[in-house]
């Protein structure tokens, strides 16, 4: 397999502003991707999904966060017509990928996370034949990849042959090889997976701009920043599950809430929870609540308007919030 090669620094900062091209993306109307309940078992009996449904709007840019194993492959390459489902639906701006198969794959470019060109070939070769792959003319398919490698900083390489290129580059003719049929679902499978910063930053800029031109993206990741602060929407993944999925800022409060266990008197809990909307109470037992205190509360907050109730706290200790939790497990496992 072609490995990222180990200078990417040289090719940092040099993604090109470039011009806008534009998408058929039309706003409103079906969801960009629309998974339903998507189930897995490869023929080794791995169970990679076990029941996933996610939503994009059109013009989206969605994070699907988890550690290695968590199967996000799995369900690009689903999305993408690579791997066979075991159950559920998917559909692309409204097409479903059994019943419009070539429609749906037809909205997507993508990005696979292991480089798979011909390193033979010459740059602007492999994006011409992938314009090949769509029906797209030679004639209209070059002067297009032309003006993409120029985006991506590749015009002067686009007759050098690919293996002559900078890890950083290669990564680029990847993003170009998928853009050539003007997507309006750009997937990228962990783009920056053992990319330096550098290039991290430039890729994420190009990225921005494409979404602010209309293009839809969905990326892989399993750095909890590149969500942050790229994305609109993150779903987590876990062990083929969606642990949590919302806006990022919904996650991210969710994240750094802390859980704090409260004790009081037996039986108080009930009336003590209903007394704390704000704080998400949960009851553990009749003489134990669980509250989130999310950024703008205060547990003294808590403890007065009990006090208040003539709710008496005996004690109250800090817990690591169960989202919290999960995804420091899920970093954690990621880190292996
Ligand atoms: N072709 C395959 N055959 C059997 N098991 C697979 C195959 N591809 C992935 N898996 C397993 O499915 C699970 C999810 O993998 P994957 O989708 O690659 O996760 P991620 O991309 O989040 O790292 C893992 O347990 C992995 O070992
Ligand atoms: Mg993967």
């Amino acid at each position: 397999m072609d490995k990222p090669a180990q200078d990417n620094r040289a090719a940092g900062g040099s993604f090109s502003a470039g011009a806008a091209w534009t998408t058929d993306a039309a706003p409103g109307g079906a969801p960009a991707l629309a998974v339903r309940d998507l189930r897995k078992v490869y023929a080794t009996g791995t169970e990679a999904l076990k029941g996933v449904s996610l939503e994009m709007p059109p013009g989206d840019f969605f994070a699907l966060l988890g550690p290695n194993g968590a199967g996000k492959t799995t369900v690009i390459g689903i999305v993408t017509g690579i791997v066979d489902k075991s159950g559920g639906s998917v559909s692309v701006f409204g097409d479903d990928i059994d019943r419009h198969p070539q429609a749906a794959r037809r909205h997507i470019g993508v990005v696979p996370q292991e480089l798979n060109f011909n390193i033979f070939e010459k740059v602007i070769d492999i994006v011409v034949t992938q314009g090949g792959y769509y029906g797209i003319p030679r004639k209209i398919a070059y002067p297009r990849a032309e003006e993409i490698l120029e985006q991506l900083g590749l015009h002067d390489k686009r007759n050098d042959k690919s293996m002559t290129l900078s890890g950083g580059m290669k990564r680029r003719l990847m993003i170009a090889r998928a853009l050539i049929h003007r997507p309006r679902l750009l997937i990228l499978d962990e783009p920056t997976a053992g990319v330096d910063v550098e290039l991290r930053r430039g890729m994420w800029d190009f990225l921005r701009r494409l979404t602010a031109q209309g293009t839809s993206i969905l990326l892989t990741t399993h750095y909890l920043e590149e969500a942050e602060q790229l994305c609109r929407h993150v779903a987590i993944i876990n062990r083929g599950q969606i642990v949590a999925a919302g806006t990022v800022r919904d996650i991210l409060a969710q994240l750094h809430a802390e859980t704090v266990v409260l004790d009081l008197a037996p039986g108080a809990a009930e009336r003590a929870a209903s007394l704390l909307p704000a704080f998400r109470a949960a009851v553990a037992d009749p003489s134990t609540l669980e509250l989130e205190i999310a950024s703008g509360h205060s547990l003294g907050e808590a403890i007065v308007a009990l006090e208040t109730a003539g709710i008496g706290v005996r004690m109250a200790r800090g817990k690591a919030g169960r989202l919290e939790e999960v995804f420091m497990k899920l970093t954690a496992e990621g880190e292996k």
